[in-house]
């Protein structure tokens, strides 16, 4: 990253006492997004098959630095990076690489290789063009800042009525303290060239009110969008989960698409219980073909897993415990 391309940095290290009584308001829920920032940095430094790096981590890695003593960054490799780092890379760069298909542009900020390569495989296609990217649970999601949004691709000049003519909006929606700490360390705004940024506190638990709120903030239903949701479904319950499937997928303009983790399964939060004492904070523990039938319930058309066996074996990492799942409207 050339240093015309560093964001203001408000909190430069995480003595900044403000940053630190901002991150003591966070729920353990909220504080789940602080430890996988952790986990995004390190699977960073992984390399895919061809040599190159999964994705360009120096945003996250501001942040993370900034929120996260390094005491604690070490403590909690210690605990997880067997189970955590490897997920991360993989998830995230499947994640980078639909979302850039989507936007019409051809790789993320940080890998060569597989990016991009891939993506316009099944559900896509026609959504290619899409200028609204909705990150729903987005916590410290770092990609209004790392993706190259402000790409112009076939149906860039389409406005959608919520940005400029060619880059793209990016909603991120969370229940709002971990916007705290963002914009104390990264302001509120990506590099002014990437994309427009726009934070919705909502509680997706109640996702009538949160598509409200989206609404009320610029979002343009009438427009294509990508909705992303890296890590969340396990936090919501079946219910709340599927209502949200359903109201995303009622609400969504043709073009649109879907793109999530699957939640850990009950063996895996066992595991992780029984080998290290360690308790995650999800409420939904389920088998990835379970999600994969809510999201086929809820109305998505076309919707694939990609398995967390698949993933492991396109990016050449040995295990994986996360697959990803894709949809259409
Ligand atoms: C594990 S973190 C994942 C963050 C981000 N997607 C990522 O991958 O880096 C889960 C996020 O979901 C958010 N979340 C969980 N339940 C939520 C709810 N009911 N309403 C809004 N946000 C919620 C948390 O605040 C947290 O930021």
């Amino acid at each position: 990253m050339s240093s015309e391309q560093q964001p203001a940095v408000h909190g430069a290290n995480s003595d900044d006492a403000v940053v630190q009584e901002a991150r003591a308001q966070l729920t353990d829920v909220e504080a789940t997004a602080v430890s996988v920032s952790k986990f995004r940095v390190a699977g960073a430094s992984l390399r895919r098959p061809d040599g190159s790096p999964f994705f360009d981590a120096s945003f996250d890695a501001q942040l993370c630095n900034a929120v996260l003593p390094q005491e604690e960054q070490a403590a909690l490799l210690g605990l997880f990076q067997d189970h955590m780092v490897a997920v991360l890379a993989m998830r995230t760069a499947e994640i980078d690489e639909h979302v850039m298909a989507a936007v019409g542009g051809g790789s993320s900020s940080g890998g060569g290789g597989a990016n991009g390569s891939s993506s316009g495989s099944g559900a896509n296609g026609s959504s290619r063009g899409v200028r609204q990217l909705v990150i729903l649970g987005a916590g410290l999601d770092m990609r209004a800042w790392r993706l190259p949004l402000e790409v112009a691709g076939p149906g860039s000049s389409s406005d959608s009525g919520s940005g400029s003519s060619s880059g793209v909006t990016v909603f991120e929606l969370d229940s709002g303290s971990t916007e705290s700490l963002k914009t104390r360390v990264m302001g509120a705004a990506p590099p002014p060239s990437r994309c427009r940024r726009v934070f919705v506190q909502v509680d997706l638990e109640a996702p009538e009110q949160a598509l409200e709120r989206l609404r009320a903030a610029g979002w343009d239903p009438a427009q294509p969008s990508v909705f992303v949701m890296e890590g969340l479904i396990g936090y919501l319950t079946a219910a709340a989960g599927d209502a949200l499937f359903r109201r995303l997928r009622s609400s969504a303009a043709p073009g649109s698409r879907l793109v999530l983790t699957t939640p850990p399964s009950a063996a895996w939060r066992d595991e992780l219980q029984r080998t290290r004492g360690a308790r995650l904070h999800h409420t939904t523990f389920e088998e990835p073909e379970q999600t994969l039938a809510r999201v086929v319930a809820a109305g998505w058309s076309g919707a694939e897993l990609r398995t967390a066996e698949a993933l492991a074996a396109k990016y050449g990492l040995a295990e994986n415990r996360q697959g990803v799942i894709v949809a259409v409207v």
